[in-house]
């Protein structure tokens, strides 16, 4: 099919800025096909990835993120609400932010105005305008006083056909109406096991990011979620999570250079919860998390924060 057309001949460049490019403007190609393209011809196309030693940590600030995709109750008087009112005044250098559906956003927002808890978005549609009933696009989120939106989470990915070229685009319309993507990526069990985590972690940010100039990178959030974590209770460990992140911040070094790469902020998701985030964010190039499951009980989101405050 179109896909494989376009990286069968793809396979033959030689680096892989050139192949980003390509497929950004020939159509779309999702990560995975990718990935078993390149398994299935004994090899990968080939990416550099040098883990030179951690670039000294992120931009020093932490981002714990809850995300409500269920049914959480959100307003003022919400359990939630209560505990975190309890302790956000002693958070000293925590930056939080909740990712809402879009249609809870202005409630939440309400709820956590004098909190300083950031609400942010878990979608957004990458055209700027036009017939496309239903979606919302960046600035309409921006409207509501919205700075963070994800994108492609892995849920969006499996669920609804998010592409990594679609990624790329909702990238650039985030960035484009001045508010801070938070991009997922992260390896499937299988790809672990074959040992190519980090190819297919260097594919998924390089085509985020195509065509992104180095004074927007700055502004991105990365979060690395290894799909066999989310939601599953099988945390990575705080080595593998380190290990990835460092890369992470070694392949935006390397795209867009020593500055760039200490403002972005790179966070690990996937079970993260009250007994093993302390761990997680001890690792040099982890400056945050992005929670599901633990978010829901008020408690273990409190005690996340705290973590976080650790110094
Ligand atoms: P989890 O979810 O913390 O429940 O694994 C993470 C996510 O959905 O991004």
């Amino acid at each position: 099919d179109c896909s494989f057309q376009i990286l069968k001949k793809c396979y033959h460049f030689e680096w892989i800025d050139e192949y980003v490019d390509r497929i950004q403007f020939e159509g779309y190609i999702d990560s995975s096909v990718a990935a078993t393209w390149e398994l299935n011809l004994g090899g990968v196309p080939p990416i550099a990835v040098e883990n030179t030693g951690s670039s000294g940590g992120g931009a020093g600030r932490v981002v714990p993120m809850v995300m409500y995709a269920r049914n959480a109750e959100l307003h003022a008087e919400s359990e939630l609400t209560e505990e975190l009112k309890k302790i956000m005044p002693r958070a000293k250098w925590c930056d939080t932010l909740i990712c809402v559906p879009a249609c809870n956003i202005s409630t939440a927002m309400k709820a956590f105005k004098d909190l300083r808890i950031s609400v942010g978005a878990e979608n957004v549609y990458f055209e700027e305008k036009g017939a496309y009933t239903g979606e919302i696009s960046a600035d309409m989120l921006k409207d509501l006083g919205v700075k963070y939106v994800i994108v492609g989470h892995s849920e969006r990915r499996q669920y609804f056909c998010e592409t990594d070229t679609t990624v790329n685009k909702k990238v650039h319309a985030v960035l484009n109406a001045g508010m801070n993507p938070i991009i997922c990526v992260g390896e499937s069990l299988e790809q672990r096991e074959l040992g190519v985590t980090m190819e297919h972690i260097t594919y998924q940010v390089k085509c985020a990011l195509a065509g992104v100039p180095a004074e927007q990178a700055r502004k991105v959030v990365v979060a690395y979620e290894p799909l066999w974590a989310i939601g599953t209770g099988r945390t990575a460990t705080a080595q593998q999570a380190g290990e990835v992140c460092e890369g992470i911040r070694t392949i935006i070094r390397k795209l867009y250079g020593a500055h760039v790469a200490r403002s972005v902020t790179i966070q690990y998701g996937g079970s993260m919860n009250a007994k093993n985030a302390a761990e997680l964010l001890a690792q040099p190039d982890v400056d945050g998390g992005l929670i599901g499951g633990a978010s829901l009980k008020p408690a273990d989101f409190v005690e996340i924060i705290n973590a976080a405050n650790q110094e």
